[in-house]
């Protein structure tokens, strides 16, 4: 019995199968947010290839939290129509659509006031971020509860909000980012307040009929950044806020970090949270093959297994897997003669 094909139920959306197209920036929006015919055949196609879930790309929910002009946004009612189309022709397939709401933060590359938690630019030399004060970040929380109304209404089944890869929410929990004083920083409790305070806004918007996931950086590889120990504490914290699923991903906050890069090679930080607390975790990285795939799910490591760049490479690796192991009637019948 393959594990891949196996279906998973969160409130009242259960996807198909267990691989999910990993978020993925495709830089190929107008310069006012707006999806483009890109978007339309990128996601399509995989939809066609019958992912369980594709989650869209980083979309910014304020223009100042862009990671660059060319990122999607959901900060306005005009960026919904073009979302609205990806989403319908995913549910024509049967495939369940997310998107990943996010704010870049100090890491933005966008001709705005860049702002993060303290006034630490990225890189040495880098541009210098304002240290963000309490109007700016009220305006941060509302933009997510917005954004995440427009993708209910858009019809989207899950809502992640990006807390990785150096961006915002990122900066706000890692102490090598966040230097403030007052109530958004010091301890676990501070670091994450800004963090909690967006989940719990999003959640009056989006409900609890559908999964809300947080993707995270396990790790900052670097001494005095997160450990996976503080990742295991933030991940208490998260199911106690009613996250459904946490989608464990690494570093992004410092440039070159040490590299330790092998196929799976943030599997364990999913496992160990998995295992640790007891809540829902999907893998992701560098992980390419069913083989796999398949390890991963028989041993309880996460639920769900994210693939990026080898999507890149094959939109159809879900339905070349499923002829792997055997289930044939999966293709499109457009497609039937050549599966
Ligand atoms: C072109 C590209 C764009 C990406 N954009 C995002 C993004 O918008 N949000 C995000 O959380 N991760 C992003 N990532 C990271 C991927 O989601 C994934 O975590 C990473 O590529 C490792 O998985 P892989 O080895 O399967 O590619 C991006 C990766 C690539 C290659």
């Amino acid at each position: 019995m393959s594990l891949i094909f196996n279906p998973f139920t969160q409130k009242n959306v259960t996807l198909n199968n267990r691989i999910v197209l990993s978020p993925m920036c495709m830089y190929s929006a107008d310069d006012d947010g707006k999806v483009t015919d890109w978007h339309i055949v990128h996601y399509g196609t995989r939809a066609a290839g019958k992912v369980g879930l594709l989650i869209l790309e980083a979309t910014a929910v304020e223009s100042r939290g862009r990671i660059s002009a060319k990122d999607l946004g959901l900060w306005n009612d005009e960026q919904m129509a073009g979302l609205k189309q990806i989403v319908s022709f995913a549910h024509s397939q049967g495939v369940k659509a997310g998107i990943q709401l996010a704010h870049a933060g100090r890491k933005a590359e966008v001709d705005e006031r860049i702002i993060a938690p303290s006034a630490i630019p990225f890189s040495e030399g880098g541009p210098v971020p304002a240290e963000m004060g309490p109007k700016e970040i009220s305006e941060v929380i509302q933009a997510f509860a917005d954004s995440a109304r427009r993708a209910k209404e858009i019809g989207f089944d899950v809502v992640e909000i990006h807390a990785a890869h150096g961006y915002l929410l990122h900066e706000f929990l890692s102490p090598l980012s966040n230097k403030r004083t007052d109530e958004y920083g010091g301890d676990l409790e501070g670091r994450s307040r800004l963090l909690k305070e967006v989940i719990k806004a999003v959640q009056a918007e989006w409900g609890q009929e559908r999964p809300l996931y947080v993707r995270i950086s396990a790790v900052d590889y670097h001494p005095d950044g997160l450990q996976i120990e503080d990742s295991i504490a933030l991940a208490r914290l998260l199911k106690e806020w009613g996250v459904d699923l946490i989608d464990v991903s690494s570093g992004g906050l410092i440039p070159n970090p040490p590299s330790r890069i092998f196929p799976g090679y943030q599997v364990a930080f999913a496992e160990a949270i998995k295992k640790q607390v007891g809540i829902a975790t999907g893998a992701v990285g560098l992980i390419t093959t069913t083989e796999q795939a398949e390890e991963i799910l028989g041993n309880e490591r996460a639920d769900l297994v994210f693939l990026a760049r080898e999507l890149l490479r094959d939109p159809y690796w879900v339905l070349h897997a499923a002829q792997k192991l055997g289930i044939n009637d999966l293709a499109p019948n457009q497609y039937s003669r050549a599966f």
